[in-house]
Parts: C-alpha cells; structure tokens; sequence
C-alpha cells in the first residue's frame, strides 16, 4: 500500500487524475472503474484538462461506475448518471457508449445488480478503480458490516449515508431521498487490479483513521483495501489529521509528492 499526502484537495485530486490518464496511456482499452461525490469532482475536471492539453487515448476505455440510486432518474440532478455526464462522460463524445452505470430505476433491482456484476466481468474485470470513502468508511455503498465477499447488489442505505445526502446533496431533496442503492460488491471492488482512494477534507480523518490504523474489519469496510495487493491512498492534511505517530510510521506516507504527467514516474511516485 503506498500513502500520499498532499497540502490541498486540488493537488490530491490532479495527482489521482495523473494516475488515471497515465494507465490510459498504457493501456488504452483499459477498463475503468469510476466513482461520483464531491471529492471526485475536480479529479473529473483535472482529467478533462489533461484530455483537452496532453495526448491521451480517450476512444478506447470502458467505465463502469462503483453506484447509484434505487429510484432516482438519471435526468435527476441528484443521480450518479446526471452527475457523471456532467462532470465528465458528456466530455468524451461517443466514448459515453462504453461508460456504464448500474440502471436504479430498473423494474427488479437484484437482476439489475447481477447483470452488472456480470457484465464488469464479461469485459475482464476493472484494471484501475476509483474510490472515494464515506465518512463511516464505506466504499461505494457497502456500509460498515457489509460481508467482505459480497458482490454488486442492491443495498440499504445507512442512516447516517442518508442524513450526510440530506445535508450535501442539494438536489435530493426530501420527497427524492434515496433509502437504497445498486453498489459494486466490496470482493468485486477486491477484484480490480489497482486501487487508488481519494479522500480530502477534515469530516474524512476519522474514516481514514479506522481505515488504516484499526483492524481490518467490516466495521470500517474501506480497511479491507489493506488486503488488495495494489492500493494507493491519495489524501490531504486535512484528511490526514487523525492518523497517530505510529499509523504514519507503519504505512510512511510519501508527503507533498512532486506529480507531473510526462515524465518515467520513480518508484515512490507511481
Ligand atoms: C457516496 C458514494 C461513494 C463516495 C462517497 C463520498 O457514498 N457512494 O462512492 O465515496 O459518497 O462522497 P463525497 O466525496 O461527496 O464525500
């Protein structure tokens, strides 16, 4: 596991948008596995700049995102699809055809979780997951005691996931709140070949604590990443600031690593 730590948000965020285009790079059909919330966005805004300035094969991938909401329409404003064609598959042109999202407003939403499932694997499985985290240290939406062999299904939201929407998602408003959602599994999120966690922001050091420092538990699913033989956590201070003398010499996070996008990475950059 190799742990990054940068100043602010924006240079953590351009660091994760510099690991993303450069596996483009390497392997232009590469399969991507995408996440949505506000610590994503200005990586989908980092990306769109690189598309638009560098020389980045864009025609080739697939995506399929981590989410979505059981019975929120992709036209909703508080969707992951409305976000995602926001924020960064309506700047692909006809790459968006290859970009899936599990489909929340289908008839039967466990059929829907299968065929997802099945589908991430039928295009041999994700080379490079996105991840943020929750604030009780979910991942996608597999809250604290989802199984760790679980696969993408549907799911009940937390109470807590739920007032954090209320108080940060301005377009799910009371009448549209989501109770459930169709999420990656926490072993098909095992499955990818990379991970890379992105978390900014003091209300995500307690998550980030439990995550790295306590034991590897259901309780803070994100921990289980520490099994995953290619993980990288990308965070600011911010999100840093809980983690003890000796959560830091365990993992030695790299502070202020100097990203740039054209050059052989070193080792302790990659
Ligand atoms: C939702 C998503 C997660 C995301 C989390 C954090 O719960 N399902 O994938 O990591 O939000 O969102 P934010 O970045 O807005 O804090």
């Amino acid at each position: 596991m190799k742990v990054f730590i940068h100043d602010d948000a924006d240079t953590a965020a351009a660091h994760t948008a510099v690991i993303a285009a450069r596996s483009l790079q390497r392997k232009p059909a590469a399969v991507l596995g995408l996440a949505t919330g506000e610590t994503m966005r200005p990586v989908y805004r980092h990306l769109r700049d690189l598309f638009a300035k560098e020389d980045i094969p864009t025609a080739d991938f697939t995506s399929f995102n981590l989410d979505e909401f059981v019975g929120v329409p992709p036209s909703h404003p508080g969707s992951f699809h409305y976000f995602m064609a926001r924020e960064f598959l309506d700047h692909l042109g006809n790459t968006g055809t290859r970009c899936f999202l599990p489909d929340g407003m289908a008839p039967d939403v466990m059929a829907e979780a299968a065929r997802y499932e099945t589908s991430i694997q039928m295009h041999g499985g994700i080379d490079l997951q996105l991840l943020g985290i929750g604030r009780n240290g979910h991942i996608g939406f597999n809250e604290p005691g989802t199984a760790f062999d679980s696969r993408t299904s549907c799911i009940a939201l937390s109470d807590q996931t739920i007032s954090t929407l209320q108080g940060f998602t301005p377009h799910l408003d009371r009448d549209m709140l989501p109770e459930f959602a169709i999420t990656m599994g926490i072993a098909t999120i095992m499955d990818a070949k990379r991970c890379i966690l992105l978390a900014t922001g003091s209300a995500k050091a307690s998550a980030i604590r439990a995550m790295l420092e306590d034991a590897v538990s259901n309780a803070c699913p994100a921990s289980v990443l520490r099994n995953h033989p290619d993980v990288t956590i990308i965070l600011d201070r911010l999100a840093a600031e809980g983690l003890t003398e000796a959560g830091i010499a365990a993992f030695q996070p790299v502070f202020n690593p100097q990203v740039r996008m054209f050059h052989t990475p070193s080792d302790n950059e990659k």
